[in-house]
């Protein structure tokens, strides 16, 4: 049996008032479709995906999920989108039908419903709600599924009905073929309306099994901005009882954000105030995240501490290492163990040997630095001459002065001392003093300019 899995995601989405297809609009870091589309691979399923508004778009948002496309050129309704893909529905398929604006629907619901389909059977995901309006109305006779009247084709005794459609459904590829081709769009709206096919099945002897959500979340469709942040909301709040489970310690769990996912996790973790981890992140244990980080793609070891106002991409930090407070550690950095980087020290595309330190105020880009370096404050690694880039290499022992200009590419020895102030434009010599300064001198006679 292959299950093959139907998403809608043609629609305009006009209430999110933005030029952004609706389906591209990122809960917790991911496209809206692609939380779907996640949840369908989960399946293992085939996944189709209806695409209409800011078509070119939405298919290069997703580039390496394989999925097949098909457009919806005009919007006729749900049914007239599920047939733009039937081409390629075999007999025996189980179908299923999602949405690409109900992305926080769950795996294990979505196994239930397949589950429960069959020749005879058809699955019907459905939710009660205490204020229903807008929906499609599950209409029952004896208990029994008979069919969905839409909100704007229901009777007034229909309308106080509390059990609605949700959209989500699953069906054999034979009954989804059969009613599609019968479908019609007189009714209120003038659209091919994919819950007709419920009605068509009752009649057909299929019994509608309905299956409900294990929370309203998983089912709740984003119109609206303020919808999306519902949802998102929702999902900041899992995400950070999962880490708590799991022993960390969050300062305030409605103040901490993941947009993407934590995939390794040590013990005694502690993370303070409004931080927010993006991309795959790694922690060791006895970790300490300041207030206010901003941390994407990292591996941090054993023993770190990120102070406050920290902002981190794509780096490693070794074990024992103090970052911050006020650091920036930009692309293809790692810090080696023990090492210290401090406050308004931006540092790129740099190794950092281990028990190296770079304290305060500097720029360090492109440089090899070997351990136990002591990079004083206001230290500068000028390593771009408006077309290239050069390496700055420091060895093991260095002590480089404050206020001292590095003009790669330049290295300095072993145990080398460069004097404060120094401008480096030559390899600095192992284990000796190297300065480049104006001797210092008093002029006796100098007076201050004074208005007379
Ligand atoms: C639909 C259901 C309704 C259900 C509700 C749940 C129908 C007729 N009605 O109503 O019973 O309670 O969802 O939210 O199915 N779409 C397309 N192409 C189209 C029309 C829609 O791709 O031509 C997509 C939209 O992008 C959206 C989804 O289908 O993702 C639902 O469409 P929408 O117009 O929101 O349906 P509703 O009228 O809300
Ligand atoms: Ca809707």
């Amino acid at each position: 049996m292959t299950i093959k899995t139907i998403i809608l995601a043609a629609g305009k989405g006009s209430r999110m008032k933005s030029k952004l297809p609706k389906v591209l609009h990122k809960l917790a870091g991911k496209p809206m479709l692609q939380w779907v589309v996640e949840a369908a691979k989960g399946l293992n399923s085939e996944i189709v995906v209806v695409y209409g508004h800011g078509g070119e778009q939405v298919k290069q948002s997703l580039p390496s999920f394989n999925i097949s496309w098909v457009e919806q050129a005009e919007q006729l309704g749900t049914g007239h989108a599920v047939q733009q893909a039937s081409g390629g529905i075999t007999t025996d398929d189980t179908v299923l039908i999602l949405y690409g604006d109900v992305p926080l629907i769950n795996q294990s619901t979505l196994h239930k419903m397949i589950d429960a389909c069959d020749e005879k059977t058809m699955s019907l995901l459905t939710v009660d709600l205490t204020e229903p309006t807008g929906y499609g109305r599950i209409v029952r006779s004896n208990g029994d599924v008979e069919k969905i009247v839409e909100q704007k084709d229901a009777s007034d005794e229909q309308l106080l009905i509390s059990e609605v459609n949700t959209g989500i459904l699953a069906l054999k590829g034979a009954l989804l073929k059969n009613c599609l081709s019968a479908l019609k769009n007189d009714n209120a709206q003038q659209e091919y309306y994919l819950t007709d096919v419920i009605e068509m099945a009752v009649n057909k002897g299929i019994r509608i099994d309905t299956i409900q959500p294990a929370n309203e979340f998983e089912v709740q469709g984003v119109n609206s901005s303020s919808q999306l942040n519902q949802l998102e909301r929702f999902q900041q709040g899992l995400y950070a009882e999962q880490l708590m489970q799991q022993g960390v310690t969050l300062a305030d769990a409605a103040r901490f954000d993941l947009r993407g996912d934590v995939v390794q996790l040590g013990t005694d973790i502690f993370i303070d105030c409004n931080v927010i981890f993006e991309g795959k992140i790694k922690l060791g244990s006895n970790v300490n995240i300041g207030a206010n980080c901003v941390i994407t793609n990292a591996v941090i070891e054993d023993n770190v501490s990120i102070k406050a106002n920290s902002v981190l991409e794509d780096c490693f930090i070794g074990a024992g290492s103090d970052v911050g407070p006020f650091a920036r550690i930009r692309p293809g950095t790692k810090l080696g163990s023990d090492t210290k980087v401090g406050n308004f020290v931006e540092i790129k595309k740099t190794n950092l040997g281990d028990g190296s330190k770079v304290s305060h105020l500097s720029y360090i880009g492109d440089a090899e630095i070997g351990k136990d370096v002591n990079i004083g404050a206001g230290t500068i690694t000028c390593n771009y001459d408006g077309v290239n880039k050069y390496t700055t290499t420091i060895e093991d022992g260095a002590f480089i002065g404050s206020d001292t200009q590095l003009v790669a590419p330049v290295t300095v020895g072993k145990n080398a001392t460069i004097a404060a102030g120094t401008t480096l434009t030559k390899n600095a010599a192992e284990g000796v003093l190297t300065l480049s300064r104006a001797k210092q001198m008093s002029l006796k006679n100098w007076k201050r300019p004074s208005k007379d």
